[in-house]
């Protein structure tokens, strides 16, 4: 039996749903634990490429159950309808279970994100966050100000119409809202069809683990975004780190056996804020093309940069790391060297290499500073074939040494590795290949 949480060590979108989905392969339940619709998590089966919005990446497999936990903030609407065209095209394959604790996300918290954005943009130029515009601050504002409604209120009409008066009551700076009536009755239809779905989910999760079955948890967005640990206020709303996984679906922490942090080989960031190695050059262009670097859920291009290492043994020590994926190698392929940032000179003179300043504006002022490692030739189709025949072996040397140089720099050993979008192009080192120094912040010391 194995818990194993799967989160984001960067800014998001570094493939931890191709990670989660290969690690599913043999999980009995795998649960998304925060988040909502501003999560993508992009799929690559043969029958063509999926995102996954706010189902969990566990749906595609037969006999898994996908859990769309606690944690997170559904949209119910936009559920449903993930889910039915997952089932049109016949990719439905593991059961689909919602928490009854889930927030719901209404079309109000939608209108509500674009004001707030739209607000905090003209007040003080650069203010804007950028937001997925999908209502996830104020979904989980509303949680934190108890006026939230939960999935279990959909199935009672008249706690549903009630809650939503007295959430109303507190929207009176917006405008053009859904009427109360209609919205009222548009989401208990949807309840009637989603109630066989909606339940209490952690009494399920236990018993799984007291079975001894593998739970997977899925982390949306990252470290970086944790709204927390991450570059406030350029952040999410909630908490992907692994504490939040924890939080976010009622698994104890002393169940907890590995904690997978997924990084790619470089960097990217969507939205606004402090990005010390973005490259707004040529090279960012070049990443940002070669990577198909656009926003899952927004289509928004993504700002690229180099693997920060400084980010990488901050998130490393934050989430307690038991492991590292790291992830896109292939779109590295090719060049003479590759730039990794080791630490940060910042204006008074100072070296950072595993904190960061807690403060948007100083991550904002920190100088990268870069080593420049060995590159590895272009993976074509036929060196691909051969990873996936042969295994780790085949990874080109420089690409080895690469990532023996993040074991080196964070302690934390390299265990899978991305080297293209497709299922089976993920392959797993061998357990004695880059092994860490070992979890736990004591690693750490000295
Ligand atoms: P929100 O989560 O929609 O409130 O957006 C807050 C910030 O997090 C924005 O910069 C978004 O671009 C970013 N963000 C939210 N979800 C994701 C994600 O799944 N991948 C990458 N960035 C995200």
């Amino acid at each position: 039996m194995t818990v194993r949480i799967v989160v984001g060590a960067q800014f998001g979108d570094e493939a931890k749903g191709k990670i989660t989905d290969f690690l599913a392969a043999d999980a009995r339940y795998v649960v998304r634990t925060g988040g909502g619709p501003n999560a993508g998590h992009s799929i690559h089966l043969p029958e063509g490429a999926f995102v996954l919005h706010q189902l969990a990446c566990g749906v595609l497999r037969h006999g898994v159950t996908g859990v769309s936990g606690p944690g997170m903030v559904v949209q119910p609407i936009a559920f449903e309808e993930e889910m039915r065209e997952l089932e049109r095209k016949g990719l439905l394959r593991g059961e689909v279970l919602v928490s009854d604790r889930a927030h719901v996300l209404l079309p109000v918290h939608e209108i509500e994100d674009a004001w707030e954005d739209e607000l905090r943009a003209r007040k003080r130029p650069g203010a804007g966050i950028g937001t997925t515009r999908r209502g996830i601050g104020p979904a989980y504002a509303d949680r934190a100000g108890r006026w939230g409604l939960r999935m279990g209120d959909l199935a009672r009409p008249s706690v549903l119409r009630e809650r939503l008066e007295l959430l109303y009551a507190t929207k009176t700076h917006l405008s053009n809202l859904p009427a109360i009536d209609e919205l009222a009755s548009r989401l208990t239809e949807v309840a009637g069809r989603l109630a066989p779905l909606i339940r209490p989910t952690e009494p399920v999760l236990w018993e799984a683990v007291a079975r001894g079955e593998n739970v997977l948890l899925e982390g949306a967005q990252s470290a970086l975004l944790d709204i927390d640990f991450g570059t406030y206020p350029f952040v999410t709303s909630s908490h992907p780190t692994s504490a939040g996984a924890l939080v976010g679906s009622g698994i104890p922490p002393t169940e907890v056996d590995e904690v997978i942090g997924v990084a790619k080989a470089y960097s990217t960031r969507v939205g606004s804020g402090p990005f010390p190695t973005e490259d707004s050059g040529e090279m960012g262009q070049y990443l940002q093309r070669v990577g198909g670097e656009r926003g899952a859920t927004t289509g928004r291009p993504r700002r690229c940069g180099w693997l920060d290492l400084v980010m990488l043994r901050y998130a490393a020590r934050l989430n307690g790391f038991t492991s590292l994926a790291i992830t896109k190698v292939d779109v590295l392929g090719g060049l003479d060297e590759i730039p990794v940032c080791v630490q940060y000179v910042m204006p008074d003179g100072t070296t950072l290499r595993d904190v960061l300043p807690s403060q948007a504006d100083d991550l904002d002022k920190a100088q990268p500073v870069y080593e420049r490692l060995p590159g590895w030739p272009e993976l074509h189709e036929r060196a691909k074939e051969r990873i996936r025949r042969e295994g780790a072996h085949s990874l080109p040397s420089t690409l080895r040494r690469f990532l023996a140089r993040i074991v080196e720099e964070t302690g934390v050993g390299v265990e899978y590795v991305g080297f293209g979008p497709a299922r089976e192009d993920t392959v797993r080192l061998e357990p004695t290949g880059l092994r860490g120094s070992g979890a736990g912040l004591s690693a750490w010391n000295g």
